[in-house]
Formats: C-alpha cells, structure tokens, sequence
C-alpha cells in the first residue's frame, strides 16, 4: 500500500485538487504511469466528493469538487463543525526556541524576526495539536560580563543606568570592548587583563560580581518583557543560558570519554570523524583549495565553556525535560555553520536519538539603500523606536483617513495597525531572503500587507453591523448553503485550502505561506462581494451568502491571529 497526497491544484483551469506522486510510483513500480493512473482511478471510491477525476498529461490525476461536496462541507463549518482544518493525528512535542536576545543589549531588528516568526510557529503548530514548549534562550553568560562588570565598577553613568539602562550598558560594553580589541586604537592591555579577570570572578561566584550580573540581569528582562507585552507574545520558560552552567563540565567529559571530542592544540573539540564527503562536513573547511579542520571548540584552553558547550547542555536538558520529538531554532543565517555543528556533533554523542533538529534560519533586514537597516547615525535599529515609530505613522494614516473618530480610538487603531504591519513585514518575505524595510510598504492600505488584511477583515465586520445582524451566529448542523455564482464558489474553494496551508507551515517552518493564503483570500472576497449582493438578495440567498462572509471572516481573524497580529471590527 502506498498513500499519495493530493493537493491544490496550481491551475484551477485544471480542476481543484492534483495528485501528481503516481508517476515517481510508477517509476518505482516499473509502470507507464497513465497507465497507472487509469488503474487507480478504476479503484478509487471518493463517494459523492467530486463531479469528475481526469488523467492528465504524463500521468496526473486531476480531481473536481461535485456541488454537493461543496455545500455540505460550508454547511457544516457554517454550522460550527469545523474550520477547514483538522486537528493532526499524530501530536508531536516540539521545542521552539525562539527569540533569544543577550542581555545588557539592547533587543534590535533581528531579534523581531526571530520573535515573530518564532511566536508565529508556536502558534500554528498548536492549533493544529501538538505539544508546543516555547523557551527563550537569553544570552546572559559569557565573556561579554567580563567587559560589562569592568564597564560597570568604572565608568557607568549612575543616572543613565535608571531610565535608559539598556542603552547605558551598551555604551559602556562598547567603550571597554573597544579598549580590550588588540585590533583598534584604544587597545589597552590593563582593560584586558581586568575583564579576563572579572570574568574569572564571575565563574567563581564572587558575591559582588553575581550581584552586579544579577541586576543587569533584571534591567534587562524588564525592558524585554514590556517589548514582548506590546508584541503579544509569551513564553513557556526563559531558561537563560546560565542556566546550564552546572552541567557544562559534564558535558565535555561525556563527550571526551565517548570520543566525540578530542585535545586539539591544548582545547576540547568536535572534529571531522570523515564520515561524510568534505562538502558536507560541517567540522571541515576549505582554505586555499585545502580541506582544513574546522573545530567545534566545546573548551577553550583557559578551560572556559562556550556558547557550543552551553548549546550542547541545553539540548540534552530538552530532550530528557520534555522527550521533544522535535527542536527548532529560530536565528539570522549567519549561525548556519553553528547549528549543522551542533546537530552533527549531539548526534555522534547521541546516536540513538530520533528527534529531528531543525534551524529556521532567515536573512537580513536591509534599509531603503540595501545595506544593513540603520538608524540615520549609523547605530542598530532599536526595537522600541521602531515599534513607537510604526504606531505613530499608523496614527498619521489614520487620522487622514478617519479624522472624526476621537482620539483614544484612533490610537487604539494605530497601535494594532502599526504592531501587525511591522510583524507581517517580518512575516511575509520567504524566510531566508533578506528584505527591504520600508516604511510606506509596510502600512499601505493596497497591496499584501497587514493593514489591508486587517481591513478587508473589518469590512466583513461592517456588512453584519449594516444589516443590523449576528456576526457569530450559526446555522443549524443539517442544512446546507445554495452556492451557485462562479465568485461564490472560487471563495468557497479558497476557504477549503485554510488547512492544507497550515500544514503547510508547520512542515516547512514558513509562515509565509499562510500570508499569501490570506491575501488571496482577502482579494477572493473583494471578487465575491463585487459581483454578489448580500443584504439586499432573496432572503435564501442571501442566507448562504452571509454564511459566507461569516466564514471568511472567521478564517481571516483565525489566520491572522495565528501570525500573532490584532483585528478590529471597525477602522
Ligand atoms: N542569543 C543568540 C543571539 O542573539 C541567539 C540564541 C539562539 N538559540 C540558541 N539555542 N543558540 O544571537
């Protein structure tokens, strides 16, 4: 027996649903695959799903939806049985680690796109059951404490420190960073030699330095957590990478006594073990036209840990903690190498584990000019600016557009607008391509953004305010909607596919895919309402009609809060 997906049609021209996988069966089979084809479309019993298959081309079955099919399922999601999705039936336990800023810096672009894709992921993976733990692997260890606490016992502004704490420690970890860089003109040797010491300090447990760390710590977390507040976004555990510091020794002695790792000129590290060609070998590189080893240094030779030794740790806590089926990153490309590393190395230390391991990585943001998003002086963006600065040319667009309404509503309405416009910019772009932040795109009314979904969302709202009727009432479970108009029965075709593409997210970690979906959806009930009165059609009309508009708006508040943006009924 072999099962064969069948899926959204890419043509309509062609049918609604395609199974295109006979001809890779045939092959395998040593069939002609029309021939194939033609045998099972004998043996195949679809009830009274579709008004005809075809056999198409070199050996595609093309299948269409009968009108019946059509009504009795709007009937019965009309009824409140479903929303075009099924639950899985195999729940799996994944892991997502997602966001992960370092503390005593403050949270920029990057860290929004590993937030919002991250929360988005978490999102859709659960509606459709499984088991999703969230966790925010906080940068708040390593050797950047070592500069911060000499920064902070020696030239930390004690005013700045308590309204603008982040920005505070940034200035001074940049200051003493630039003094301990051999490379640059303020290189100075006693600044060196302090941090290393301060750092050492700090691993001892000096009461003074886990006192200072512990507050940069709070200040820290704070600022996060009224970022994450105005995103709407939360976590299961925020277990920072300190929290692993106890188990790191363990961890490299485990891997040295298993052979994973070796002494490579006086450190611990992971090494090719020449099991896969070089190309593929995360543990090689190639230099001048040489294949050279490329470490996984587990510890550096002063016996300090790394973020590949904590990552290492944290990875078997999850695994033991939770028994996750899966474990998902979400970082900028630039921790390629880190991940194929790290996976590759758990995986000689742990052979017999099935979990798969999985790096959502995604680009750069890039400003209008193609380099690196900057504010005008040149420093990162930060994400508090750039949330305040989103809400208020919202605000701007707004107040031209509805000047009547009072002020406290219009704000109301930039504050979902500008947040959901800069997370479906985050969103939208295929993943791993960098993308172009521009402002005037982002909160355009036209166009597939999220104002325009958030709108098209409040329009449906209106018609139901217009006819003065009940937006979430629901029809009785037996009776089926009278769909007959070309527009009606595209829409209705749309709504079906609501699932497929959910599923579609959570296997190939895009959320991209559910934006598309929705912005056809949005332009496949403009046609709809275009060419098909509601209210004012024969009372049975316009029954099934309004049942329409209730489940595309249902999907769309549905879609859109999976992607973790804000709808309002009236804009
Ligand atoms: N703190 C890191 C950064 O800002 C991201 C951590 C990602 N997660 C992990 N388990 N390595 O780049």
């Amino acid at each position: 027996m072999a099962s064969v997906l069948v899926q959204p049609c890419p043509d309509p021209k062609f049918g609604d649903y395609q199974a295109n996988a006979l001809m890779g069966l045939a092959k395998v089979r040593k069939m002609n695959p029309r021939q194939l084809a033609a045998e099972v479309l004998a043996k195949l019993d679809v009830g009274d799903c579709c008004q005809k298959i075809e056999i198409a081309g070199a050996g595609f079955l093309n299948f269409h939806l009968s009108a019946t099919a059509i009504a009795r399922t709007l009937g019965s999601a009309a009824a409140g049985e479903h929303l075009f999705f099924e639950k899985t039936k195999e729940p799996k336990t994944v892991v997502i680690d997602f966001s992960s800023p370092n503390v005593a810096k403050p949270m920029h672009v990057g860290h929004i796109r590993s937030t919002v894709l991250g929360d988005a992921l978490s999102r859709v993976a659960r509606l459709l059951g499984h088991r999703v733990i969230t966790d925010n692997h906080l940068g708040d260890w390593g050797t950047q404490f070592g500069m911060l606490l000499v920064g902070w016992k020696t030239i930390l502004d004690s005013k700045r420190i308590q309204f603008d704490p982040l920005g505070e420690m940034e200035r001074i970890y940049k200051e003493i960073s630039r003094r301990c860089d051999p490379d640059k003109p303020g290189f100075d040797q006693p600044t060196l030699d302090s941090a290393r010491g301060e750092l050492v300090k700090l691993q001892a447990g000096d009461p003074q330095n886990l006192g200072i760390w512990t507050e940069m710590i709070r200040l820290s977390q704070a600022q996060f957590e009224a970022i994450y507040g105005r995103l709407g976004v939360r976590f299961d555990h925020t277990l920072g990478e300190s929290f692993y510091n106890s188990r790191l020794a363990s961890v490299v002695s485990q891997l040295m006594t298993a052979g994973v790792a070796t002494e490579t000129r006086g450190a611990k590290a992971v090494l090719s073990d020449e099991s896969l060609p070089p190309k593929e070998d995360p543990f090689l590189v190639q230099k001048e036209g040489e294949w050279v080893p490329n470490p996984f240094i587990i510890q550096k030779q002063d016996g300090g840990f790394n973020y590949a030794t904590t990552d290492l740790a944290t990875l078997a806590y999850r695994l033991e903690t939770w028994q996750a089926d899966e474990v998902i990153y979400v970082t900028d490309g630039r921790q390629q190498l880190h991940f194929r590393q790290l996976f590759a190395a758990f995986r000689r230390w742990h052979p017999e584990v099935r979990t798969k391991l999985a790096h959502v990585w995604f680009g750069s943001i890039l400003g209008e000019d193609g380099k690196p998003f900057k504010t005008r002086s040149g420093e990162t963006v930060r994400l508090s600016d750039l949330l305040d600065e989103a809400e208020e040319r919202a605000l701007r667009v707004v107040s031209e557009k509805s000047p009547d309404l009072p002020e406290t509503e219009r704000r109301e309405i930039s504050r979902v607008v500008g947040i959901g416009a800069v997370k479906y910019a985050d969103l939208l772009p295929n993943r791993q391509s960098d993308y172009v932040f521009s402002w005037d795109k982002l909160l355009a009314l036209n166009g597939n953004t999220a104002p325009y979904l958030q709108y098209a969302y409040a329009r449906i709202c209106s018609i139901f305010r217009k006819g003065g009727l009940n937006a979430s009432e629901q029809r009785a479970s037996n009776s089926e909607l009278r769909i007959t108009e070309p527009q009606e029965i595209a829409l209705a075709k749309k709504l079906f596919n609501f699932g497929l593409v959910l599923d579609a997210v959570v296997q190939e970690n895009r959320p991209n895919f559910l934006c598309n979906y929705l912005y056809e959806l949005a332009g496949q009930f403009t046609s709809f309402y275009e060419n098909c009165p509601v209210l004012k059609s024969e009372p049975d009309v316009r029954e099934s009609r309004l049942s329409l508009c209730r489940l595309t708006g249902k999907v769309m508040h549905q879609g859109l809060t999976l992607l973790g943006i804000e709808t309002l009924e009236q804009m």
